[in-house]
């Protein structure tokens, strides 16, 4: 959640991480600090709550401290508000320790009470504030095994940086079920959540693994578990640059990105469809034996990726003939599902640190059932604890709300799908090069839409002072639905609820009022006749009731034209495929209403991009 950077090098030190700060602030913005080693022999630390427009206020009134060793962190607020004081940096009794952290300690309140006792002062609500005075505690061991003895008491996820005025020239960072990436330079290193707080100066990176303290240095880099023993990591290289993480013209990340759908749609099928259109997915590593005996799928997933999961379903099942379910990764662990060796579980998670998808990967590991992670980013926790990785190639999500990645997900799932069709022999190698065929048309098909959205940005500035919008759909319309139904509460803090169309009777059609928009996403006439038939009814029984009727239909489909009062076209594609045109103008819509509303469309209030706490 909280956004993290460390440097050591040459450079000044402030500058290096304030910029790594910018491109994470996405992480977390309650507020902000850093901690810098002054060539002085001073610990500067500035911290203010607020977005990282503050610190960098309070920096530019200040005289630059000179220093190249330094951290720097950006917080999403779990214990204690979002005040200066609870601010990172936190400091030891002597202000000569620092640290940032990301997670949570669970067992704080006992090692506060503990420290106060033995007459620790700790000036802040937080739980981070523990570590520096544990670090004091044990100083004299040197910073790394002090952080190891440390982190062998804490309980909880937690990534922590310290430094500390004894051991100026070094960073050290521990990791426990939160992210920490390293960033190799040249005479300089880095540390950061994610690699994107270091890509302006490197794309050389080494992947941590779990329950290793790293001690960063401008020329070495020992890395080493919480005992002290040399530990394994990998090296790789970052195939984005810092361009792929900046706005490039446009006002947000976040029109940006859905401006960058057909391009992550593309790039998603490249490599993966064989000359016969048959697919072949090297990342897979089950086998095809392996996937012929699986007799049942859960997809778990949380927000935005679960709805990838309810569409996915539908595609599985059509395809491939498995039984699947999907579940909110928050809930699958806490209700015992029944998981056997030839339960396959399928989670997606854009970010691959999501906690919730985490312990739901390692809950069904340990009850022997095979996992296979749908993640855009490289080598992340997700990916790393699964059997097997599809990953979707959308590149750097910086906005909070997701929407590139989504489209990307649906594309690997039909991927999924069409691939256990294919190895299970549920549809036939033509049928199989016919759907994959018209999935590579997709990305015309969404630029397509691109090309059509203005009027969806009108009508949402004409329904910027509305108190609630409703969205209905049917089939994979309804995940549809529900997706356009949180973009709109994430970003335009509005009432908006996503229904199955089908289910309108059986309560919800009591919130309909005279004038109140309703947007419809219909399915297809053609691939899906009678649910088509089904929502034209559901439409008209809204409309009757006063409602404002927003439709989305595909070219052609005429048979909704005289009940809707605002139509939206999208192309036609097949039925399943869908969401991935119909979804595109809901994200429009959504992104300009916020705007309209005079809300930070990127980073909406009380939201993180990655919620690596349950
Ligand atoms: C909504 C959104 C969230 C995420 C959810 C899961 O726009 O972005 O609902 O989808 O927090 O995140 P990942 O996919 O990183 O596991």
């Amino acid at each position: 959640m909280c956004g993290i950077v460390g440097y050591v090098g040459r450079r000044q030190a402030v500058e290096v991480v304030v910029e790594g700060l910018g491109r994470l602030e996405y992480r977390g913005y309650d507020s902000s600090g850093v901690a810098l080693v002054g060539l002085d022999g001073r610990l500067g630390v500035e911290k203010r709550a607020g977005k990282l427009a503050n610190l960098r206020a309070l920096l530019a009134a200040r005289p630059t401290m000179e220093a190249t060793v330094g951290v720097g962190h950006t917080r999403w607020a779990t214990h204690g508000a979002p005040t200066d004081r609870n601010a990172h940096p936190h400091t030891d009794c002597h202000g000569r320790i620092a640290v940032i952290h990301n997670g949570i300690i669970e067992n704080f309140a006992e090692l506060r009470a503990k420290l106060e006792a033995d007459g620790h002062k700790l000036a802040s609500e937080t739980d981070t504030e523990v570590v520096a005075h544990l670090l004091e505690e044990c100083a004299e061991e040197g910073l790394a095994e002090a952080m190891r003895r440390v982190c062998r008491t804490l309980k909880g996820a937690f990534t922590l940086l310290a430094v500390s005025l004894d051991e100026p020239d070094v960073v050290v960072g521990a990791r426990r079920n939160s992210p920490l990436v390293v960033g190799r330079g040249e005479g300089e290193n880095f540390l950061g959540s994610d690699v994107a707080a270091f890509i302006a100066y490197t794309r050389e990176a080494i992947e941590l693994g779990q329950d290793q303290v790293v001690e960063l240095r401008a020329s070495k880099i020992t890395v080493t578990d919480f005992h002290g023993a040399p530990a394994p990591t990998r090296d790789y290289h970052v195939d984005w640059d810092a361009s792929a993480a900046e706005k490039g013209g446009y006002d947000y990340f976040m029109l940006k990105e859905i401006a960058e759908q057909p391009r992550a749609v593309a790039d998603t099928l490249l490599g993966r469809v064989g000359p016969e259109g048959l697919l072949t997915l090297d990342e897979m590593r089950l086998s095809d034996e392996e996937l012929r005996g699986i007799n049942k799928i859960i997809v778990v997933a949380c927000g935005t990726s679960y709805h990838a999961g309810l569409i996915a379903k539908y595609a599985i099942e059509h395809w491939a003939g498995v039984p699947c379910e999907v579940e909110l990764a928050s809930e699958f662990r806490y209700r015992d599902p029944i998981l056997t060796r030839d339960t396959l579980i399928v989670v997606i998670t854009q970010s691959g640190e999501t906690m919730d998808t985490l312990m739901a990967v390692r809950h069904a590991r340990e009850q022997r059932s095979r996992v296979l992670a749908v993640c855009n980013v490289n080598g992340s926790t997700v990916p790393r604890e699964s059997d097997a990785v599809l990953y979707t190639h959308a590149g750097p999500e910086i906005a909070v709300a997701s929407t590139k990645a989504f489209l990307t997900q649906l594309v690997a799932c039909y991927l999924v799908a069409l691939y256990l069709a294919q190895v299970r022999g549920t549809k036939s190698g033509d049928e199989i090069a016919g759907i994959v065929a018209r999935l590579t048309e997709m990305p015309s098909k969404v630029e397509e839409v691109l090309g059509t959205v203005e009027p969806v940005r009108k009508l949402a500035r004409s329904l910027a002072d509305e108190r609630c919008v409703l969205f209905l759909g049917r089939h994979v319309g309804f995940p549809v639905a529900l997706e356009g139904a949180l973009k709109l509460k994430e970003l335009a803090y509005m009432h908006a609820e996503g229904f199955a169309a089908g289910e309108l009777k059986h309560g919800p059609i009591a919130l309909i009022e005279e004038g109140l928009p309703v947007v419809v996403v219909a399915p297809s006439p053609t691939g899906q006749r009678v649910t088509h038939e089904k929502i034209v009814s559901n439409i008209q029984e809204i409309r009757a009731r006063g409602a404002k009727t927003i439709v989305i239909a595909e070219e052609g489909d005429t048979a909704v034209e005289p009940y809707a009062d605002t139509l939206i076209r999208v192309p036609a594609v097949p039925a399943l495929l869908q969401p991935l045109v119909a979804t595109v103008p809901l994200q429009v819509f959504a992104c300009e209403l916020a705007a309209a509303k005079g809300h930070d469309v990127d980073q909406p209030r009380n939201l993180a991009k990655s919620v690596t706490v349950e």
